[in-house]
């Protein structure tokens, strides 16, 4: 398939794979982080079509390339660009903002400059790529103007927008001053999903309040006759292929291993996250060490594992995180560790799907505690691979599982004393009461898997837009 012709187009800020050029000056394609490539990668290998991203990196080559039997077409993004476009507005603006404002969002008008050219730059290469009457599926926070940059241009398109992250109640979403043009470059779209239905409605409102246009339940009527639909389409895993894997001989060996490695404790808990202020970890691991301190939890019998992968570096808020964390380890491990048995095994780097899929498998309690996460596929992740029916999912009620994964153990991770309550319960867990919990959850995520999501909002797309006779099917 030629990438200039490509009947189905994802436009995502990210490829899946991430460019790293090594000090050799060799160049090796690494997974990029992110739930978004967790979830979009099996949906676009089962469609021919091309994924439009950023490489990673500042390289300014542009030829479209076919890797692991995807076709990637590079968008350059310069070093101030990086700096400006995805550093500063993306994840120092919108991020907080969309978040719940847990840290606090800045403004810079050069940043929202950047926002602008560099969404422009992508909708003009989708507009490039994409054959006539081709879908175009444009993902998340990064690219909000782009739905309307390209419908401009080709008005032929049908156009969806998915955000992955939570989408923020009117209050919050006002401070912005560039509001009033994010919400229209998303009116571009001719469906905007999002994780939650709450997403969804205070979109509409926003539209209704701030553009000032007719709407009625989740869909807004533009003056020009066209229909835009805002609804809720919670994002899944491939849950099929992780389950495989995890079944392998290789996976539970391993998992085997590494429960030895950490001493055949009685209770291995685990966190698993990009190094995130959204997640929670610092709560998490601070719960855990006073459960140790007050003689609940003893480092004879119990370890909590921690693999966050490095993200976004250079912004700010994450180099605080970074230090808070490593000194929180460190004061955990270094007042209530003993030889051999530290209380938290801390790991900062990415770590491959196999190694994934056996701490998974190795661990009897997975700890997630976001503050605010549009989905968290990690717990998904988790409560597949527990195909024993075995395990307890400790999940936040502020992350989007949160409403399909009813079973999990879910707190509030504001809440201290809440949370080491929950964690302490999840532990003290009775196999009957683990089976069952898990048993419903796995049902849940077996069902609706992201091959699911991804028909369903295809399907919606195809009837706000009827007049199309492309149809594409993942
Ligand atoms: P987010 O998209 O905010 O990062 P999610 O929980 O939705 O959060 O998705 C994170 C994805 O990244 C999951 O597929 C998870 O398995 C993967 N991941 C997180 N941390 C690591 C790590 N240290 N090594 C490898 N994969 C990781
Ligand atoms: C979340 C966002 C994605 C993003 C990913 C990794 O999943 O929703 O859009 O790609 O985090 O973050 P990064 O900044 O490294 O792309």
């Amino acid at each position: 398939m030629s990438a200039h012709q490509a009947d189905f187009v994802v436009v995502a800020n990210r490829l899946p794979v991430d460019r790293v050029v090594n000090d050799d000056g060799s160049v090796d394609w690494r997974r990029s982080p992110g739930g978004l490539v967790t979830a979009i990668e099996p949906v676009m290998r089962a469609n021919d079509g091309a994924w439009i991203g950023w490489s990673g990196g500042t390289d300014t080559d542009v030829e479209p390339f076919v890797e692991d039997e995807m076709t990637l077409v590079p968008v350059p993004v310069s070093a101030q660009e990086v700096e400006e476009f995805y550093e500063g507005f993306s994840n120092a603006t919108l991020w907080p903002l969309y978040h719940d404002v847990v840290a606090k969002p800045a403004f810079h008008r050069e940043w929202w400059e950047s926002y602008v050219a560099v969404n422009r730059r992508f909708a003009d290469r989708a507009a490039e790529v994409a054959a006539e009457e081709a879908t175009v599926w444009v993902q998340d926070y990064q690219l909000q103007l782009v739905p309307a940059m390209l419908r401009e241009q080709r008005p032929d398109l049908r156009i969806g927008f998915f955000l992955h992250i939570p989408f923020p109640p009117a209050e919050l979403f006002q401070q912005l001053p560039w509001r009033r043009q994010l919400l229209e470059g998303l009116l571009g779209a001719d469906l905007v999903g999002f994780q939650r239905p709450n997403n969804a409605q205070n979109f509409v409102r926003l539209v209704r309040q701030r553009v000032g246009h007719k709407t009625h339940r989740d869909l807004v009527y533009l003056p020009d006759g066209r229909m835009v639909q805002a609804a809720a389409f919670p994002i899944s895993i491939d849950s099929a292929g992780l389950e495989e894997l995890a079944r392998t001989d290789a996976v539970e060996q391993r998992a085997k291993e590494i429960r030895e490695q950490l001493g055949n404790p009685r209770h291995v808990l685990l966190g698993v996250d990009r190094l995130d202020y959204t997640k929670g970890i610092y709560n998490r691991l601070r719960a855990f060490g006073e459960l140790i301190e007050e003689g609940e939890v003893s480092v004879e019998d119990a370890v909590f594992v921690q693999v966050a992968t490095p993200s976004r570096e250079r912004v700010e808020q994450y180099r605080i995180l970074r230090d808070d964390i490593d000194r929180l380890v460190g004061r955990i491990n270094g007042d209530l560790g003993r030889i051999g048995r530290p209380a938290i095994h801390y790991i900062h780097n990415s770590q491959p799907r196999e190694e994934m899929a056996a701490l998974f498998r190795a661990a009897d309690v997975c700890v997630v505690t976001p503050l605010a996460d549009g989905m968290n596929l990690v717990a998904k992740e988790y409560v597949v691979s527990r195909y024993d029916n075995d395990g307890a999912l400790v999940l936040s009620e502020f992350a989007g599982a949160a409403g399909e994964l009813r079973q999990a153990f879910l707190l509030n991770p504001y809440d201290m004393n809440g949370m080491k309550e929950v964690i302490l319960a999840a532990m003290r867990a009775e196999r009957s009461e683990r089976t069952k919990r898990m048993r419903a959850m796995r049902k849940t995520v077996k069902e609706n898997d992201v091959t699911r999501w991804a028909t369903k909002y295809l399907d919606a797309l195809s009837h706000v837009r009827p007049s199309h006779h492309k149809q594409v099917r993942p």
